[in-house]
């Protein structure tokens, strides 16, 4: 209980304070719209709401989950609060941090529920896939999934699934026998949506047709470019041979332009597009390959840190005039319509897909 506490302070602090970025690119630089000289149509119409799990919400853009497990008043309370009100502004998703802390020591349920400061905000509950292991040391089943949900009035759960953070840390939970079957048993057992959500190595074409089968609502598919969780763990490492390990998979993963084709193409499941989601013109082009939405976790982190509610609201902002330019520039009315704007694959990326899916396909129908 204590160490899951301390470990989650320790992450906040890494991530603030040092460069725990992939240096790998997010592969969104392989990836271009076609400038259109004559838009036909007026920036001041163009609509950037979008439906995700039957709600509507303004803007194309998720805070993904971070943080929680402190007492009322601390770092992750007031993390969450932060980020709560500037979603709940926005008219945007949100989504908490992983609510272990909250099974372990019940008496930190209060970093986790805003619904005080975010009455209408759509809240996301967050558990990890190695605690639905058939292994693990307290195995997790429906009940502790409605416990985190409904402790703190969630809409929807996401699932994460960190296998490279566990395994490149000292104390990892590597039991991961048995999570699908876990996870076909809560889709099937609970009325709320299940996300299914990766934690910066990507999701594969393989694994999305799997989660698909099981019934879960939404993959999170949080792709290699940006947060690496190897690298937190390497700042984390006491020894050399951990801080080995960590260095060598820093970059581990599935770029996130390239999960999200895998993914789009091989499901039909709603897609939150994250990992290095760092400007609007990307952004535009995640949601172009038919993401839902976009997903950001560390863009936004130390403004909440701060307490900052307007400096959240600024930096989200300010992607949303990016999106927006963009799609002007592209002639789109709306995100419908951005799906069906002419992209072009180049490089790396277009040589990955061209041996993974069907990329001609793919170009013509995104949606
Ligand atoms: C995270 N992330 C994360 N994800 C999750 O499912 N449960 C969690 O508890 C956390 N904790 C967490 C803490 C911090 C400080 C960060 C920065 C991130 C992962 C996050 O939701 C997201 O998937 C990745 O960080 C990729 O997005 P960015 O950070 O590149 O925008």
């Amino acid at each position: 209980g204590t160490r899951t506490v301390l470990r989650k302070f320790e992450h906040i602090e890494h991530c603030l304070k040092r460069n725990v970025e992939a240096h790998a690119t997010n592969g969104f630089e392989d990836v271009h719209f076609v400038h259109m000289s004559l838009p036909e149509i007026d920036k001041d119409e163009i609509d950037l709401s979008v439906k995700f799990l039957g709600r509507k919400f303004d803007y194309p853009i998720m805070i993904t989950g971070m943080t929680g497990g402190t007492r009322k008043g601390e770092v992750a309370w007031k993390i969450n609060r932060t980020l709560a009100q500037a979603a709940e502004e926005l008219n945007i998703p949100l989504g908490v941090g992983s609510q272990r802390a909250m099974i372990e020591k019940p008496e930190t349920w209060e970093s986790y529920y805003v619904r005080d400061v975010a009455p209408n905000v759509f809240l996301v509950g967050n558990l990890g896939a190695p605690q639905f292991g058939r292994n693990a040391k307290r195995k997790y089943g429906v009940k502790e999934v409605l416990y985190a949900i409904e402790k703190i009035d969630a809409d929807a759960i996401a699932i994460h699934m960190n296998p490279l953070q566990e395994s490149v840390q000292p104390e990892g939970d590597t039991t991961f026998s048995g999570v699908l079957e876990a996870l076909a048993e809560i889709t099937s057992s609970i009325d709320y949506p299940v996300i299914a959500k990766e934690t910066g190595a990507g999701v594969s074409k393989e694994v999305a047709i799997k989660l698909e089968s099981i019934g879960v609502s939404a993959i999170d598919i949080s792709g290699v470019g940006g947060t690496s969780w190897s690298g937190v763990e390497y700042y984390r490492a006491k020894d050399e041979l951990g801080k080995r390990l960590a260095l060598r998979f820093w970059d581990w993963g599935i770029k996130t332009a390239i999960s999200l084709a895998e993914v789009r193409f091989s499901t039909n499941l709603p897609i939150i597009a994250s990992g290095g989601m760092r400007d609007g013109i990307t952004m535009a082009k995640a949601l172009a390959m038919g993401a839902s939405l976009v997903g950001i976790a560390l863009p936004v982190l130390k403004p909440a840190a701060k307490g900052d509610v307007e400096g959240v609201i600024k930096v989200i902002k300010g992607y949303v005039e990016e999106i927006k330019n963009a799609m002007f520039l592209v002639g789109a009315r709306n995100v419908e319509e951005l799906r069906k704007v002419p992209i072009v694959f180049t490089g790396f990326v277009r040589e990955w897909l061209e041996q993974r899916i069907d990329l001609q396909e793919f170009v013509k129908k995104r949606g």
